[in-house]
This record gives structure tokens, C-alpha cells and sequence, in this order.
């Protein structure tokens, strides 16, 4: 099927036969286990939520389970810092794919403190602390939960204690790289102010549904609340495609077409500008830290749809 205007029927229809195959291949990838919460989760799930332009939501599987979303909170605390101070922070991060883990450190001796972007880790722990500047945690998570509650119309998305508690106490990656930013000079909070707040964005619990509706205002969806800039959102879209999956962003790009972010819960953002905004979830992960089940179900979508951003 490759008309833009989709057939709701249609593409339910299409997103239940997926989630079948999903569950009959079995072939999961392996949960993060460096966060003992998440390492906790049983990888045979799988969720796919689908927000479409005409206002309708299509889904299949496990799409009201709450999931950790991890790295895909970084798409949201860079929407609220553009939205809050315009381009200066590409002045303390950049815009390039990294090529490295989403966790790798070596970039950031190499380049002196400054991060490839704002979606491997110490690029995102950059963007908290610019979204912490002059406030408490409290304030800057508030600002991130209300924008996400805002985006998909749900008060009721949260910060799971549990997973932040967890990553807290086994993070001593981040923990270096927050260091490592702050002996450069590209961390203006103390280290553990910082982290603790990135730990906590980190740990918001969305079901697709809800990640899929919120996903509406970087699409640019019509009925979308009206909370970020049509500029923003098509620089959030060029950050997604280029730097979303780590050093596994090629390959995604190649097999989708669309802009996507992942997260170590198994979540995946992907935006169909103007068309549609896409949440999946299956935990077990792929060899780069993204959702197996989920690549290959974004990868089956795309060409279901005919969505792709090149045409
Ligand atoms: O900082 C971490 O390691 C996690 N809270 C987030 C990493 C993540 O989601 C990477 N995504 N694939």
C-alpha cells in the first residue's frame, strides 16, 4: 500500500498480522542489563502505536503497558531547551552522528568536552543541565513531564522512582562522562544534580499509545497541541534521522526512511512528517542498543506504508 492517505481499517489490519509475527519469530535481542530494573523485563513484548494525521490511533499489541522510555526523553528535554533558549546550545553540543555508543567516551577527549550531539549520553546530559540552569531538578522535570502530559494529552505519564533509583546506583558510566563534561567546563551544575535529573527524565513511563500521540507535535499532526515551533520540529527531525539510533543510525536510516529514537527500554519514536507519529516498544535489544523487534517492525511499517522521508 502506498497512498499517503491511509486506510485506518487497513493499517489495523496490518499491525495486528506484524504483532503476530513478532510473536510466533521470537527472535528478541536481549534486554539492557546494565540497569538492574530494566534487566528485570521479560523481552517477549511488543506494542505498536500508530497516530495518524486525520486524528485516528491504530494500534496492536501490549499498547497500554508502560514502558521505560530512556533515551527517547531526549528528543523532549532538546525540544524544551530550544523552546527556552533558542540555538545557544549548540555552542556546548554539536549536531554530527557520533559513529560511537550511545554511552562512548572517547569522542569527548578527542573533541575536549564538547559532544558529537544531544542524543548519545553525554550530549544529553549537556542538554539537562542547560534545561537545569538556575533552578531545582524538581523545575526542570516538572518542565519536561508537563511538556510530554501536554503532547499527548495525558496527565497521568510519570516518573518511575524504581528505574531512576536503579540507574543511579549502577551508572557509573554517565557518572564519568558527567566528570569528564564538568572538567571542561561544559557542566555549569554540580555533577550529581545533573545526572540525578538526567536519570529521572530518563525514567518516565509511557505506553505507545501515549508516546505515539505525543509524537503528534514533532510530526506536525493537525490536531496536534500547539507547543512546539514548526522550525524546531524540523530541526528535531533532522537530529532524529541523522544521530537518533547511535552508531546504528545509518543502518536505520537505510532500512526505514523516516526519522526515529530509541531508548534501552525497547521504545522507539519514528515520525512520518505530516503523515503520522509511530511509538513501538519491544524490550530486547539489537548489537547498537536499539529495539530488535522494534527496527524490524518500523522497517516493516515504512514499507506497509510506502512513508519515507526521501520520496
Ligand atoms: O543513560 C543511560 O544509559 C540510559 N538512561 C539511557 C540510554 C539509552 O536509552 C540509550 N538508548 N538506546
Amino acid at each position: 500500500m502506498q497512498d499517503e492517505r491511509i486506510d485506518p481499517a487497513a493499517l489495523a489490519a496490518f499491525l495486528e498480522r506484524l504483532s503476530a509475527e513478532i510473536l510466533e519469530r521470537g527472535d528478541w535481542g536481549k534486554v539492557a542489563d546494565y540497569i538492574p530494573e530494566l534487566a528485570a523485563i521479560d523481552p517477549a513484548q511488543f506494542a505498536i502505536s500508530v497516530a495518524l494525521a486525520d486524528g485516528t490511533l491504530v494500534s496492536a499489541g501490549a499498547d497500554r503497558v508502560p514502558f521505560s522510555i530512556q533515551s527517547v526523553s531526549k528528543v523532549f528535554t532538546l525540544a524544551c531547551v530550544l523552546g527556552r533558549q533558542g540555538g545557544q546550545i549548540w555552542q556546548r553540543v554539536g549536531r554530527e552522528p557520533s559513529g560511537s555508543r550511545f554511552d562512548s567516551i572517547l569522542l569527548l577527549e578527542l573533541e575536549r568536552g564538547k559532544p558529537r550531539n544531544p542524543f548519545i549520553n553525554a550530549g544529553a546530559i549537556v542538554t539537562t543541565d542547560a534545561l537545569l540552569e538556575g533552578r531545582e531538578p524538581k523545575a526542570a522535570l516538572s518542565e519536561i513531564l508537563t511538556f510530554l502530559q501536554s503532547a499527548c494529552e495525558d496527565v497521568t505519564v510519570r516518573i518511575d522512582p524504581a528505574v531512576a533509583r536503579s540507574e543511579l546506583e549502577t551508572g557509573f558510566r554517565n557518572i564519568a562522562l558527567a566528570n569528564y563534561l564538568k572538567s571542561y567546563g561544559n557542566l555549569r551544575n554540580p555533577p550529581e544534580l545533573t545526572l540525578g535529573t538526567y536519570f529521572h527524565q530518563c525514567a518516565i513511563e509511557m505506553t505507545t499509545r501515549q508516546l505515539a500521540q505525543a509524537g503528534r507535535v514533532i510530526a506536525g499532526l493537525p490536531g496536534a497541541p500547539k507547543i512546539l515551533s514548526v522550525m524546531n520540529a524540523r530541526r528535531l527531525n533532522a537530529l532524529m534521522m541523522t544521530c537518533g539510533h547511535y552508531d546504528g543510525s545509518g543502518d536505520f536510516a537505510y532500512r526505514v526512511g523516516l526519522p526515529g529514537k530509541s531508548g534501552v527500554g525497547g521504545g522507539i519514536l519514528l515520525i512520518a512528517p505530516r503523515r503520522a507519529s509511530i511509538a513501538i516498544w519491544s524490550p530486547g535489544l539489537n548489537g547498537y542498543g536499539n529495539s530488535q523487534m522494534g527496527t524490524f517492525a518500523a522497517e516493516q511499517l515504512a514499507r506497509f506504508t510506502g512513508w519515507s522521508s526521501f520520496g
